[in-house]
């Protein structure tokens, strides 16, 4: 995070390797094309540590790359500065949602934690990404296919915070 940045968002699964990085290079993706990256910083991290270090799964690199997406970075676990430093905590799941509350709980910190899909209008009801680690590549399709349409609705809600 740079002093340019002026609103900051972290999301949340729980490897940090499958859906988090997903969501982390469609978003500065759609930023990008939407002039505010010098605005919005984006980070992602995993509330286990199985896979600290580690470049996202290929099958997430992959299904970016046939969108024209990066994935930057490599991953790490979720921890309590992350509520003080980023203004919006995003859980891929109602399980990284829980165990985000119980991190964050009677620390004081102001971060929005929330689902990413309550950003999106027609996620009607179904508010988990599933996670996609243990199934075929399909599974990255329509994780690809929810975090996309989620970002895309999650940028008109920081243009509307920055006056953009
Ligand atoms: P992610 O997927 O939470 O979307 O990164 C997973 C990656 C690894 C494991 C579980 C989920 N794992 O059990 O190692």
């Amino acid at each position: 995070m740079t002093s340019n940045h002026e609103i900051s968002v972290l999301f949340v699964c729980l490897g940090n390797i499958c859906r988090s990085p997903l969501a982390e290079g469609v978003l500065l993706h759609r930023l990008a094309e939407a002039g505010l990256s010098d605005r919005v910083y984006v980070d992602s991290a995993g509330t286990g540590s199985w896979h600290v270090g580690q470049r996202p799964d290929a099958r997430s690199i992959a299904v970016a790359a046939k969108h024209g997406v990066e994935l930057p970075g490599s991953a790490r676990r979720v921890r309590l500065e992350d509520f003080f430093e980023f203004q919006f905590v995003l859980a891929m799941d109602g399980s990284n949602l829980e165990d985000l509350k119980g991190l964050e709980s009677g620390s004081e910190a102001d971060a929005v934690i929330r689902l990413l899909l309550e950003f999106d209008p027609e996620a009607a009801g179904e508010l988990d990404v599933p996670d996609p680690y243990y199934g075929g590549p399909d599974g990255f399709d329509k994780v690809y296919k929810m975090v996309d349409r989620a970002c895309e609705a999650l940028v008109e809600h920081l243009e509307q915070e920055l006056g953009a």
